[in-house]
């Protein structure tokens, strides 16, 4: 992009810091996600990547220091959801998971049955829509729950982890994805372990360790010049925690 293009700003945090109980979790840091991009965060385990995409997401408060986000969205719309590592399904059919979060963001009822079945022929799973959503498998639940989220048309998308429990065919499927809503416009911030993945999927790359944000670059410049020690560690497998 032309640097005389101006970059909107999907997300932007600020001196943001989070503990518990007088424990320090996440020191002070400041990033910009910037609209349409796909930031991939990264960091060993523990670094608090997860307790980073609860903070943007608003699930938790940080103690000082501010996320800017906009929350506002036109009815029937989220402006930002959230895919967790382990999908969060509710004990009813496929089609109803989809059908509940719609409802519960104001679609009028006569839409819902039409855009929860968009969703599901979207992802490929009309064909389950109505068994149990808890007996599916793990891949399937992960492929539901980004479905479902896809479903509120959110202009940001948080995933912690989304292929963390899937096997290759799965994680591709997964990959695939998030590549076509990037496609579509949608701003993804994600978690991954795989750096195979991150290295496939980030346009920019937030790398965290022991709650602290170490780099903050372009993929490119991430990986193939990183700045700090722990970085360069951590991208050749050296670095544990
Ligand atoms: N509710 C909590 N109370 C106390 N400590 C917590 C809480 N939630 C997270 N932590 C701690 O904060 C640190 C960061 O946790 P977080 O889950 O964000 O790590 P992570 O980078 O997502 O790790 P992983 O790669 O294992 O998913 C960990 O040391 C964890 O034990
Ligand atoms: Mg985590």
């Amino acid at each position: 992009m032309p640097d005389n293009q101006v970059r909107a700003v999907a997300l932007s945090v600020s001196d943001m810091s989070f503990s518990i109980g007088g424990v320090q979790l996440i020191y002070p840091m400041s990033f910009q996600v910037t609209s349409g991009r796909r930031l991939v965060v990264l960091g060993p385990n523990g670094a608090g990547k997860s307790l980073l995409l609860r903070l943007c997401h608003g699930l938790l408060q940080p103690n000082a220091g501010q996320v800017h986000r906009n929350d506002l969205h036109p009815a029937g719309r989220r402006a930002h959801a959230m895919v967790f590592q382990t999908p969060v399904m509710l004990r009813r059919s496929v089609l109803d998971n989809v059908t509940h979060a719609l409802a519960a963001i104001a679609v009028p009822p006569a839409q819902l049955h039409g855009r929860a079945v968009e969703a599901l022929n979207r992802f490929g799973l009309m064909g389950l829509a109505e068994r149990p959503a808890r007996l599916l498998s793990g891949g399937e639940q992960q492929r539901l729950a980004i479905a479902r989220a896809w479903a509120l048309r959110p202009d940001l998308l948080f995933l912690d982890e989304p292929t963390a429990a899937l096997d290759p065919s799965a994680t591709r499927l997964i990959e695939a994805m998030l590549t076509d809503l990037h496609a579509e416009g949608v701003t993804l911030m994600m978690s991954t372990h795989d750096l195979g993945q991150a290295r496939r999927l980030a346009d920019d790359v937030l790398f965290l360790a022991s709650g602290s944000l170490v780099e903050a670059s372009e993929a490119q410049q991430f990986f193939n010049d990183p700045q700090t020690a722990q970085a360069r560690a951590f991208i050749a497998g050296d670095l544990v925690w």
